[in-house]
């Protein structure tokens, strides 16, 4: 095992230990920042399975994708004192504490996002390292990307206009999610599902979230021109901002 299976071991078990999972069933994806496990899920939560997200907390992440925004600049900056010298030194200290970040802002936004009603895994506890969420998939698949999906058109302009109904209530909570496009979308069944939030952005407190809105719907209106859908992305992103602003006290 190397060390970062070991970290992940030890961020599985705190999941065991909670009683929330009893066992690991296979790895889904390594990502860049994370790997994503199926589980079997305790009977208590309600489900079968589970997916822990385990954030890679030590020598392993990418850092060059950091993206977490306070006030418009990278939480790098912003953090003063020695916990913002230990993130821009990349320290052990300072990797662990850029990871409890992360799944912070994923555990706090995807359950947010659940509680509104929006297309987002439901959330079912988190540690230091890992965010343990809904499923989505069957015991033998699950569920593909939507950049890997075949849909027909017609399922094409319903999942289209599912995800801009996303994107707008998103925004009217305060959420704009920053890394999206097909790849951070599952299709599974007729549902869209939204995933991927540890760079999620408040609007409020970011001077990137216009930039980030329209770039999000860029990347994923990249998807639909194969059916000949135009995302018309800084109209649209122009469209949204505005009516936020004006929603605002
Ligand atoms: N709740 C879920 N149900 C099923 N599969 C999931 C779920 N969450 C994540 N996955 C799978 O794991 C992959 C990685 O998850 P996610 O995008 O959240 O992490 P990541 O580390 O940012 O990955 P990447 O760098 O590839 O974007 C997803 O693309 C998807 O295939
Ligand atoms: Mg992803």
């Amino acid at each position: 095992m190397t060390e970062a299976d070991d970290e992940a071991a030890a961020a599985l078990d705190e999941f065991v230990a909670e009683g929330q999972i009893t066992s690991v069933l296979s790895i889904i994806k390594t990502g860049k920042e994370a790997s994503a496990y199926l589980c079997r899920a305790h009977p208590s939560l309600g489900a079968k399975y589970a997916v822990a997200k385990v954030y890679f907390g030590r020598k392993h992440r990418n850092f060059a994708n950091d993206a977490t925004y306070a006030g418009g600049r990278s939480i790098m900056q912003a953090i003063p004192g020695q916990v913002g010298r230990a993130l821009k030194n990349k320290s052990e200290a300072g990797r662990k504490f850029q990871s409890a970040l992360w799944v912070d802002r994923e555990f706090e936004t995807l359950f947010t996002l659940r509680d509104a009603g929006l297309d987002v895994p439901d959330v079912y506890a988190c540690t230091e390292a890992a965010v343990l969420m809904e499923y989505v998939g069957d015991g033998s698949v699950a569920a593909p990307q939507l950049q890997h999906a075949d849909l027909d058109p017609a399922e094409a302009e319903a999942t289209w206009a599912r995800l801009l109904w996303n994107i707008e209530e998103m925004l009217r909570l305060d959420v704009v999610h920053g890394d999206l496009s097909a790849y951070n979308v599952l299709a599974w069944k007729g549902r869209t599902v939204l995933i991927d939030f540890p760079q999620a952005v408040d609007p409020r407190f970011s001077d990137a979230a216009r930039d980030l809105l329209e770039r999000d719907i860029r990347n994923l209106g990249r998807y639909f021109e194969r059916f000949g859908i135009d995302a018309d992305a800084t109209r649209r992103a122009n469209d949204l901002w505005w009516r936020w602003k004006r929603g605002r006290p």
